[in-house]
C-alpha cells in the first residue's frame, strides 16, 4: 500500500518576488517526525481545494504521478528526482525506485531524466568512496539543484518568449491562446508557455489569455484559469471545440503551448488537442509557439513517430467525479457522461510535426524554425548535468 496521505495546504512563506500572491507550494522536501517526506500540492483537487499530498515513500510518489496529483513535464522531472532521494533517505533500493519512477508515465522525457539524474548522483557518491549517508545527501542535493535550475530556466524562457512575441506580433495588445497547463504548477518557477504570457501581462502587453479547457482532465479550466486568476490576468476559458471558431474570428494573435517531449527533428508531443491547434494556426496564419526547457528536448528520439504516447483509462472520458459536495451530491460521486461500459479513445498527448511549429523557445534561445540543427545547437549550449 502506497504511503500517502492528504492534509490542508500550508501557505508558503515565499512570495513571487514581485509583491504578488505567495508562490504556489507545488513540491517540497520536508522532514516529518517519522522521517523525510515529499509534499505535493494535490493538483487533482484544484481549483476547489488547496490540499497537500504527503508522500513518505517512492511508491506513493509513483501513484501521485500516475493519478496526476503531480504533473507537467518539468515538474515530473523534479518529482522523479525527489522520489529517488526519498527512497535513498528511507533506506529503500534506489535503483528499484528510480526504475519505478522513470516508468510511471512514458511521454514526458523529463520524468525519467530527473529520476536517473538523482540515481546517478547517488551512485557517483558511493563510487567515490562515500558512505550511505553521504550518497543520500548527494542524491537530495541533486534533486534540489534540478529544482533550482528549472526555476532559472523558466525565468529565461519567459524573457526569450516575450522577445519573440515582440518580434512576431505588431502592437502590444497580445491575444494568446494556450492549451493544458504550463504555469507554476508544472515547474520550479513560473512555468513554460504560461510564464511567457505572464511576462506579457506584467509588461502590459497581454490583452487576453484564451484558455482551452483541455478535455478530458480539464487542466486548462481547472489549473491554468486558477493560475491566471491568481495573477489577475485577463483570461477567458473556452471549450476545446471553440478554438476553431475563435481563430476564424481573428481573435488570436499567437498560440503558445508547452511540450512533454520534443524529438530531434522538432516534432512536439504535448497534451492531446495541441496538434489540431497547430493545424488551425497554420490555416489562419497565426504563429504556433512551443515553450519548453532543453530538458524536454530528446535528441535520442529521432522524430515524432518514435515518441511513445501514453494511453489513459476510458473512464477519464466517459465519467466525471464531482469535485466537491454540490447541491447535495457528495464529493467524489462519479457521474456517467456516456452509457455505462462505453469504450473510449483516450491518448494523453498528440504529436505536432515540426513543419507546423513556428518556433521552439528554450532557456538557451529560440529554434525558429525548429530543425535537427537548430535544436542540437540549443542543447549543446545547455550546461552539462
Ligand atoms: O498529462 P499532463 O497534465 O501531465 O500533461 C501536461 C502537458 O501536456 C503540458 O502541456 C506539458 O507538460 C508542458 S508543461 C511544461
Amino acid at each position: 500500500m502506497a504511503d500517502q496521505y492528504a492534509r490542508p495546504s500550508q501557505e508558503t512563506e515565499s512570495v513571487d518576488g514581485r509583491g504578488g500572491r505567495p508562490a504556489l507550494p507545488v513540491i517540497r522536501w520536508d522532514e516529518s517526525p517519522e522521517g523525510p517526506v515529499v509534499v505535493l500540492l494535490d493538483q487533482t483537487r484544484l481549483p476547489s481545494e488547496e490540499a497537500e499530498l504527503v508522500c513518505a515513500e517512492a511508491p506513493a510518489l509513483v501513484q501521485a504521478i500516475r493519478t496526476l496529483a503531480v504533473r507537467g513535464a518539468p515538474l515530473l522531472g523534479i518529482a522523479g528526482a525527489y522520489g529517488v532521494a526519498l527512497a535513498a533517505a528511507r533506506g529503500f533500493d534506489v535503483d528499484e525506485a528510480a526504475d519505478a519512477l522513470a516508468d510511471a508515465r512514458p511521454t514526458a522525457v523529463n520524468l525519467a531524466r530527473g529520476a536517473r539524474r538523482a540515481q546517478a548522483a547517488y551512485r557517483a557518491a558511493l563510487a567515490a568512496g562515500g558512505n550511505r549517508d553521504q550518497a543520500n545527501a548527494a542524491c537530495l542535493a541533486e534533486a534540489r539543484a534540478l529544482h533550482e535550475q528549472d526555476a532559472q530556466s523558466s525565468a529565461r524562457m519567459a524573457l526569450h518568449g516575450l522577445s519573440l512575441l515582440d518580434e512576431l506580433l505588431p502592437g502590444d495588445n497580445h491575444r494568446i491562446l494556450t492549451h493544458c497547463n504550463t504555469g507554476a504548477l508544472v515547474s520550479g518557477g513560473e512555468g513554460t508557455a504560461f510564464a511567457v504570457a505572464l511576462a506579457a501581462h506584467r509588461g502590459g502587453r497581454l490583452r487576453r489569455l484564451w484558455v482551452d479547457e483541455t478535455r478530458p482532465l480539464l487542466q486548462g479550466a481547472r489549473l491554468t484559469a486558477y493560475e491566471a486568476a491568481r495573477h489577475g490576468m485577463p483570461y477567458k476559458v473556452l471549450t476545446d471545440n471553440a478554438a476553431g471558431a475563435l481563430l476564424a474570428a481573428g481573435e488570436v494573435d499567437a498560440v503558445l503551448i508547452g511540450a512533454d517531449r520534443i524529438a530531434a527533428d522538432g516534432a512536439v508531443a504535448n497534451k492531446v488537442g495541441s496538434y489540431p491547434l497547430a493545424v488551425l494556426a497554420r490555416y489562419h496564419h497565426v504563429p504556433f509557439i512551443v515553450v519548453a526547457p532543453v530538458t524536454t528536448v530528446d535528441l535520442d528520439t529521432p522524430d515524432g513517430a518514435a515518441i511513445v504516447v501514453e494511453q489513459r483509462a476510458a473512464r477519464e472520458v466517459t465519467e466525471i467525479a464531482v469535485p466537491r459536495t454540490l447541491a447535495g451530491v457528495e464529493a467524489g460521486t462519479v457521474v456517467p457522461l456516456a452509457p455505462v461500459g462505453s469504450e473510449a479513445y483516450n491518448p494523453a498527448f498528440d504529436v505536432t510535426p515540426p513543419e507546423l511549429v513556428t518556433a521552439i523557445v528554450t532557456e538557451e534561445g529560440v529554434a525558429s524554425p525548429p530543425t535537427v540543427q537548430s535544436l542540437a545547437e540549443l542543447c549543446a549550449k545547455a550546461q552539462p548535468v
